[in-house]
């Protein structure tokens, strides 16, 4: 390509170059390699067991990659921890809550907050400022374990929001949801990008998908089956077979 890397404009925001990870005999993730332009809502699609949640814990740190480059802004990013990739713009939900129940809901949001702040007040209204976003601010006195799902998810979202993120990775982050909460996370997706946060989101209700997504990648198996817009994704003889070979229909 003919780009010059210290143009921001042309660097992708993230970048995976042939990202492995293996877990034993298990090749979770095969080779994986995607870029993601600022401003772009990514979907992230696949059969269960197929690596998304293992290749969300490779972008953020979680886990550290059997091979591959991953890249941040044109910088690799591979030796970072966690903790310090959330501080130069990764915000993150997890599939399974990670929700402290018996904490108040700003409380919870601050654990995002003391990642950019280390006054107490400038976390509290840091926090404060996300549980606005997402529309949690009147219960932000509550204790987290009286949430519905719903506000529970929301809240994750505001942890991740939080650490003033550039880009936010949602890990089914509407499972269990009705129609209605699914619908305000919708717009809270839609809301946030047009703000300028970047998306990349595991997601199985495929109506979601169609819904928000720009660009979809499909797992499987570990490995990179697909890209493209939704409606080419979706209608792919590959990926058909892939999801209905796995549920049996
Ligand atoms: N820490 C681990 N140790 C060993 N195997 C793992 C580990 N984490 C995931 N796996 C395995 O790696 C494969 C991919 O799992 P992963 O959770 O990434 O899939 P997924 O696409 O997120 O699935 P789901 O849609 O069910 O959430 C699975 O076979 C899983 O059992
Ligand atoms: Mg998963």
């Amino acid at each position: 390509m003919n780009m010059n890397v210290a143009n921001s404009s042309t660097t992708p925001l993230i970048e995976l170059d042939r990202v492995s990870k293996r877990f034993g005999g298990l090749q979770a993730v095969a080779d994986v390699s995607f870029s993601m332009r600022s401003g772009e809502i990514v979907s992230l699609i696949g059969p269960n067991g197929a690596g998304k949640t293992t290749l969300f814990n490779l972008i953020t740190g979680q886990l550290q990659p059997s091979e591959g480059v991953l890249s941040f802004e044109g910088r690799e990013i591979g030796n970072l921890k966690p903790h310090q990739r959330a501080r130069i713009g990764f915000g993150r939900t997890f599939q399974i809550s990670q929700t402290l129940t018996s904490m108040s809901v700003l409380e919870n949001a601050m654990i995002g907050a003391f990642l950019q702040e280390k006054e107490l007040a400038a976390a509290a209204a840091r926090a404060q400022h996300a549980l606005t976003l997402v529309g949690l601010d009147h219960a932000a006195k509550r204790r987290s374990g009286e949430l519905t799902l719903g506000e529970r998810r929301r809240l994750e979202v505001a942890r991740a929001l939080s650490m003033n993120p550039k880009i936010v990775l949602l890990d089914e982050v509407m499972a269990g949801l009705n129609e209605t909460e699914v619908e305000e996370i919708i717009s809270l997706v839609r809301k946030l990008n047009a703000e300028g946060v970047t998306f990349l989101v595991i997601e199985h209700n495929l109506k979601v998908v169609r819904a928000f997504s720009q660009r979809v990648l499909v797992l499987n198996r570990g490995q990179l089956l697909a890209e493209g817009t939704a409606d080419d994704v979706l209608a792919n003889p590959d990926v058909i077979e892939a999801y209905l070979g796995r549920s049996g229909q």
